[in-house]
């Protein structure tokens, strides 16, 4: 199934692969000779976008080396830039005390880049000052140190006000979301909240968490930080893993690859970010391109009794 491919869509003002690659806990929990393969074999699976991200700050602050190994890793591989598509990462813990432009420029410095062909602005706990916000990240971009950007989990009224802001000022709004969306959580990316924008084209979604951290990819319970919990509801999904299971099975693939078609057969869905920890895992994701092809419609209609965040706010709010 290796060769099957997926009509590429838009994220914003950048067409990109159906498939995408996270940094968190990847890259420095490979050995390098491993990471240069993935490298390699992300391009050849259509999966040539990685998220880099300097996991430093907030609930992140971890600081890991996994955007320093990406760096080496994708020199090492060969790979020419203009093969795929870099997507950075700008944390609103300490901004603007800490400023955009800082961020950036570290996170370039420590991967061994010149730019980043979007980025995505991270989620919050304080309230963002919108239009201060918006007028930074567009400064980065008449800098060329970016592209374009996103936002992650914001709530949507702060998502709305960035893109008002942006047209009343002449400036690049946010053009796609990063949202948590799979199999089991499904509030925000489906909602009536996000909805509109997806369906008038405003806002391309990125989905991300897809596996809730691999739950929803072993049955495991990892032994790594995964991601936030919203709603409290992850022992509800753990538990819907023996169900995802066994769909899987009758589609003949794997519970991940079935995660991943089940949110490629989203209209909105521009492409689909998960973690990769070795290249058997990312060819058996890719098998998710050929399953959607052929049969988007039946694995959504297989998985309609599965969403375990029917009374999760749908806005962001949490
Ligand atoms: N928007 C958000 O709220 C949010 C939250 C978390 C993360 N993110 C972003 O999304 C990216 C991915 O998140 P994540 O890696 O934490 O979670 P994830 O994509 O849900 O899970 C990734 C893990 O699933 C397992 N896996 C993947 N494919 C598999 C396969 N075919 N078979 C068995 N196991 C498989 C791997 O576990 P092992 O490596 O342990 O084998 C892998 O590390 C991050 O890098 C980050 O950029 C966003």
């Amino acid at each position: 199934m290796t060769d099957v491919t997926r009509p590429r869509r838009s994220l914003g003002e950048l067409v990109v692969p159906p498939l995408a690659l996270g940094s968190w806990n990847t890259w420095d929990r490979m050995d390098p000779d491993a990471a240069v393969a993935m490298i390699r074999r992300a391009v050849e699976l259509d999966a040539g976008f990685f998220d880099v991200a300097y996991y430093n700050m907030g609930p992140h602050a971890e600081n890991s080396r996994t955007d320093i190994l990406f760096g080496e890793a994708l020199r090492a591989s060969g790979v020419a830039r203009s093969e795929i598509v870099l997507c950075g990462k700008l944390w609103l813990w300490d901004w603007p005390n800490q400023s955009f432009r800082a961020q950036l420029v570290e996170s370039l410095e420590r991967a061994g880049l010149d730019r980043f062909d979007t980025l995505v602005v991270g989620d919050y706990m304080a309230e963002p000052d919108v239009p201060r916000l918006v007028a930074d990240v567009n400064a980065l971009i008449d800098e060329g140190l970016v592209g374009g950007w996103g936002i992650n989990n914001w709530r949507i009224g702060h998502t709305r006000a960035a893109l008002e802001e942006a047209a009343a000022r002449g400036l690049q709004g946010p053009s796609f979301a990063q949202l948590k969306y799979g199999i089991a959580r499904r509030a925000m990316a489906e909602g009536a909240a996000y909805g509109p924008l997806f369906s008038d084209g405003t806002l391309a979604l990125q989905a991300s968490d897809v596996f809730e951290g691999g739950i929803l990819a072993t049955g495991l319970e990892p032994q790594r930080k995964i991601g936030a919990d919203v709603g409290g509801i992850r022992e509800r999904i753990a538990a819907l893993y023996p169900e995802v299971e066994r769909i899987a099975g009758e589609f003949g693939v794997t519970p991940a690859a079935l995660g991943i078609a089940f949110c490629l057969a989203h209209p909105a869905v521009a492409n689909v970010l998960f973690g990769a920890s070795r290249i058997s895992q990312l060819e058996q994701n890719h098998a998710a391109l050929a399953l959607v092809a052929e049969y988007g419609a039946e694995v959504r209609e297989a998985l309609a009794g599965l969403q375990a965040d029917v009374e999760v706010r749908d806005d962001g709010a949490w």
